[in-house]
């Protein structure tokens, strides 16, 4: 026999105290007690001794073997129970600290307006329409009473696309339009009477930016055709629409006005809520804040659009969303809206 019994007790528990995991134990069983272990090969060496040898030996083997089973199988449970409260450890969970706060957007302010503009006058029965940002110039401007040479056309500057020789074949130019209203012949060409319709939509004038313009803005067109509709309709519809938007009484007026498409014209202000009438920036020092223009619908509309004008009358309006949103929220520069700060954006 090469080691004592002694010596070989001793190693072992020495390797059974350093195991620091299953794995080292897996080890340690094969060194000492497996097939080819330490104590096995040592009972299997008895069967060169003698029986009286053997006897004394075996003995004392078997002891030892017995004493390391157990010694190893305490420490198997030791280093399992101490896997097993470590890994808890891992997924610790703490439910009570505060969770990471998901930012959430929220929609641009003139969305927002246009949204309770279109919810107010559906309530009043008019129903929404949608059309083209790019408009030929027949809709923009022929249709609404605006042949190539009419002056007035100069008060709607705006942006011409060129166009590639071969892909169009009509001699029709296009541009980003310049007003909602071409939706009023759009509309009419394509349903009968009595209507109500409104259009909101983005527009484009070529023209330089201030507190009060832009070169891209929102409008929203009105239409009311039927065989008595009158300004005085109007007055109360409109009147109708601002106490509901600001929901307070505000004050309007109609001021005689201007439109090739309308007659007669007229421009309505609204008391300006931003300084309540004492005149700031936004209304131009004015007092009044000019929310739109409006009108009876003009023969000629009627006939592009192939209604006789002697059997239909109307009132056609284009208010600016911007305006509308500028007069709520008390902000005194239309820039604002289409700049990309978002401490401004998200105080909607
Ligand atoms: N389209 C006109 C503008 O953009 C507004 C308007 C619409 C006027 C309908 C009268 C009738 O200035």
């Amino acid at each position: 026999m090469v080691k004592s019994l002694i010596t070989l007790e001793n190693e072992a528990k020495k390797a059974l105290n350093g195991a620091k995991n299953l794995k080292e134990l897996d080890g340690f069983f094969r060194v000492y007690l497996g097939k080819k272990g330490e104590i096995t090969l040592l009972l299997k060496s008895l069967t060169k001794l003698t029986a009286q040898e053997r006897k004394k030996q075996g003995k004392g083997i078997n002891v030892l073997k017995g004493k390391i089973q157990q010694l190893f199988k305490d420490k198997t449970q030791e280093l399992k129970q101490e896997e097993i409260s470590s890994n808890a450890k891992g997924d610790w969970l703490d439910i009570s600290i505060p969770g990471i706060k998901i930012k959430q957007g929220n929609l641009h302010p003139l969305t927002q307006v246009q949204r309770r503009a279109q919810d107010i006058f559906r309530s009043m029965g008019f129903a929404v329409v949608k059309g083209p940002e790019v408009e030929s110039e027949w809709y923009n401007f022929d249709a609404l009473n605006m042949p190539p040479d009419h002056p007035a056309r100069e008060m709607w500057d705006t942006f011409w696309l060129k166009q590639k020789k071969r892909s169009i074949n009509t001699k029709e130019n296009f541009l980003l339009r310049t007003h909602t209203s071409p939706l009023q012949v759009r509309y009419m060409q394509q349903h009968n009477p009595p209507l109500r319709i409104i259009a909101p939509g983005r527009v484009f004038r070529y023209e330089a930016t201030d507190a009060n313009h832009q070169i891209n803005f929102y409008q929203l067109e009105g239409l009311m055709i039927g065989k008595n509709v009158s300004v005085a309709n109007f007055r109360a519809m409109i009147q109708e629409f601002y106490e509901k938007f600001f929901s307070k009484k505000i004050a309007i007026r109609l001021r005689p006005s201007y439109f090739p498409f309308t007659e007669p014209s007229f421009e309505v202000d609204m008391t300006c809520l931003v300084c309540n009438g004492k005149k700031c920036k936004s209304c131009g020092h004015s007092g009044f804040m000019e929310m739109m223009g409006a009108g009876m619908v003009h023969p000629n509309v009627f006939r592009a659009a192939g209604y006789n004008p002697k059997n239909w009358q109307g009132f056609a309006f284009g208010m600016g969303i911007d305006r509308l949103a500028m007069m709520k929220y008390k902000v005194e520069d239309i820039r604002l809206f289409y700049g990309k700060d978002m401490r401004f954006l998200t105080q909607f």
